[in-house]
């Protein structure tokens, strides 16, 4: 638990915060709160997505197959290589081939999988499994669980091949009561005679979020709903543009069944699986009730390339167009034919569609006429969706504006006052991507300090800053597992943990009004930072002291009298202090109580704190 004094060395002057319930300002979105998330620290692979199986379609490069080793126990001899001209469909056109000459009972032959930095396995739990096969003769497939030091067998089965032509064969694994959870294990597949085995698509999953098959990690979809968010912005970020025309997402790629789906290059080096596809992401949103953000490729790429709008781009509008359907057109549309073909009949609800990512880089300034010619063909046919610029457009007014903001935290003060002053006849505002750049793998406190001073001035200012999302949402904290450091979760292949930030944000989105309230302060520390919202029945107040002394407070409540407030407070000693994969909880939020005494609260804000008071009124 964390502790909450600190020593007084300078001691701050009292300040005053005067809060006027009874004078509301400006609305509050109740969007305000989401999530933006794209393939980048092995977010999906290896992280929310639950596949336990590390390359499950076998890429190779000159070392061999990827992530995959050749087993030859006692007396076997055996060759693995990729069968390039031999797969089990267009997509997955390649395979693993197992050419074993010799192997007998006690000197089976065979592959292991080496896990996404090991493979997660705990105890009276049913792991779900499939792979592609096809033989030279009749061969059991024996696929198990082996722990990494001991060779112990944790759960294993036998899976009967019957032969030539490709299938599809499915089986389960059940790990027994007398295992510790752990990572450092990996997965086996071994025949016991002499044959020929081609393999393709081998996955494993375990339990997963609400039970949905090729699903999600239960431990990350926890912490996310702990967040409250509101929507949810995909596919990125960098990973809806790819390094180049031919690695951009292109979601037609990605639907479908796993077989059918042939994996991507993302722009964060390693290769996407495309387990997360377009109807993964909107189921994503719909276990957690999120709207969906719909980002949509643009025409532009990492490379700086940017197609000609015009004739050229009508492709690339048409694909986006196809993808609001595959989304939320009825089942009579071609796309929404499709989606109810892979699971799922009920359109989703669409709301905003954002025009590409970042489109300010693109040095040839093409983005006026590509987003004008998006703009008219999604409004055209769906005047009731807004769609989000990347950034400021000449011509078409927008109607919303994506702003991103990566600082440092002194930067991420001066940010929170960004807002107070925009004009508000302009389009709305999405904050689709920000953070406080410090700490790694995620966020310090420090970090958390700068973030909650903005996320102040965005709840003031919430009347124009309809959405805010963290970016990044996720890294793998294993060795390699990081391509961009500041991420808000960080996790392994067994534990998931969140940073100082996270909680931070937990909090904010745990009591939020639906206006803002008139209030002022006085004497406050210029590392002092608040926001007031209200709604009927309750003041939300969010408190900031980023300095490193503590911060002597009187609030006023006009407008109401007495009773009790509950106060959650996130402080550390040092802006360096973090939480880690090892301790997960050093930094967590503390719950007490303040007392209100005829419409006042004297308080001390400890140094370096976060601080959320919620005031019932009556
Ligand atoms: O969040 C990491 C990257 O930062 C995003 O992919 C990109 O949009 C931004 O530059």
């Amino acid at each position: 638990m964390a502790a909450l004094a600190a020593p007084l060395l300078f001691p701050q002057s009292a300040a005053t915060l005067n809060v006027d319930v009874n004078r509301p300002k400006a609305p509050v979105s109740p969007t305000l709160y989401g999530l933006m998330t794209e393939e980048i620290n092995y977010s999906y692979d290896g992280g929310l997505y639950a596949e336990l199986v590390r390359n499950r379609t076998f890429r190779s490069d000159w070392s061999g197959i990827l992530n995959w080793y050749l087993l030859e126990k006692g007396a076997a001899s055996a060759k693995l290589s990729v069968d390039n001209a031999d797969g089990p469909s267009a997509a997955l056109a390649r395979s693993a081939k197992l050419e074993v000459a010799k192997a007998d009972a006690k000197s089976p032959a065979g592959l292991l999988n080496e896990g996404y930095w090991g493979v997660a396995v705990r105890p009276n739990t049913r792991y779900t499994g499939s792979f592609f096969a096809k033989s030279s003769s009749e061969v059991p497939v024996r696929v198990a669980l082996i722990a990494d030091q001991s060779g112990r067998v944790l759960a294993s089965t036998s899976v009967p091949v019957s032969g030539a032509g490709w299938k599809q064969y499915k089986f389960d694994l059940r790990s027994g009561s007398g295992i510790d959870a752990s990572a450092e294990n990996h997965l086996e597949l071994t025949i016991d005679r002499p044959a020929t085995l081609w393999l393709q698509l081998v996955s494993l999953f375990p339990p997963t979020y609400h039970d949905r098959p090729y699903g999600n990690r239960i431990d990350i979809m926890e912490k996310l709903v702990a967040m409250r968010p509101s929507f949810l912005r995909f596919p990125g970020g960098n990973y809806v543009e790819g390094n180049r025309l031919d690695s951009r997402f292109d979601w037609k790629k990605t639907i479908g069944p796993m077989v059918d789906r042939p994996t991507h290059a993302s722009p964060w080096n390693y290769q996407s699986t495309d387990g997360m596809g377009l109807l993964e992401f909107l189921e994503w949103c719909e276990d957690l009730r999120m709207q969906p953000v719909l980002a949509v490729f643009a025409g532009y790429t990492l490379d700086g390339r940017a197609v000609k709008p015009g004739p050229d781009l009508e492709v690339y509008v048409q694909d986006a167009l196809d993808e609001i359907e595959y989304a939320a057109g009825g089942t009579d549309t071609k796309w929404g034919a499709l989606r109810a073909r892979d699971g799922h009949p009920a359109p989703f609800t669409v709301r905003y569609v954002e025009v590409g990512n970042e489109d300010e880089f693109d040095r040839a300034k093409t983005y006026d006429g590509r987003y004008a010619q998006f703009y008219k063909a999604i409004k055209a046919k769906h005047p009731e969706i807004q769609v989000i610029a990347t950034t400021l457009v000449k011509g078409i007014t927008p109607d919303v504006i994506d702003d991103h903001y990566y600082k440092r935290e002194q930067g991420m003060f001066e940010e929170s006052k960004h807002y107070d002053k925009t004009d508000r006849k302009g389009p709305k505002i999405f904050v689709g991507e920000w953070a406080t750049r410090e700490g790694s793998p995620t966020p310090n406190f420090g970090a958390a300090l700068g973030d909650a001073a903005f996320l102040t001035g965005l709840e003031r200012n919430s009347d124009i800053v309809i959405m805010s999302a963290y970016a990044p949402l996720f890294v793998n904290v294993s060795p390699g597992g990081m391509q961009w450091s500041s991420d808000l979760i960080g996790y392994d292949a067994l534990n998931s943990y969140g940073s100082p930030s996270y909680y931070a944000q937990v909090m904010f989105a745990s009591c939020l009004g639906d206006h803002t309230v008139n209030s002022s302060v006085a004497d406050a520390s210029e590392k002092f930072f608040y926001s007031a919202t209200a709604s009927t029945n309750k003041l939300c107040l969010k408190l900031v002291n980023a300095s490193s002394v503590e911060q002597p407070l009187t609030i006023t409540l006009s407008g109401t009298g007495a009773g009790t407030a509950r106060t959650s407070t996130l402080h550390a000693n040092s802006t360096w202090a973090t939480n880690t994969i090892q301790e997960p909880k050093r930094i967590v939020p503390v719950n007490s109580a303040l007392d209100v005494k005829g419409g006042r609260i004297s308080h001390v804000m400890p140094a370096y704190s976060i601080q959320v008071v919620e005031v019932d009124l009556k």
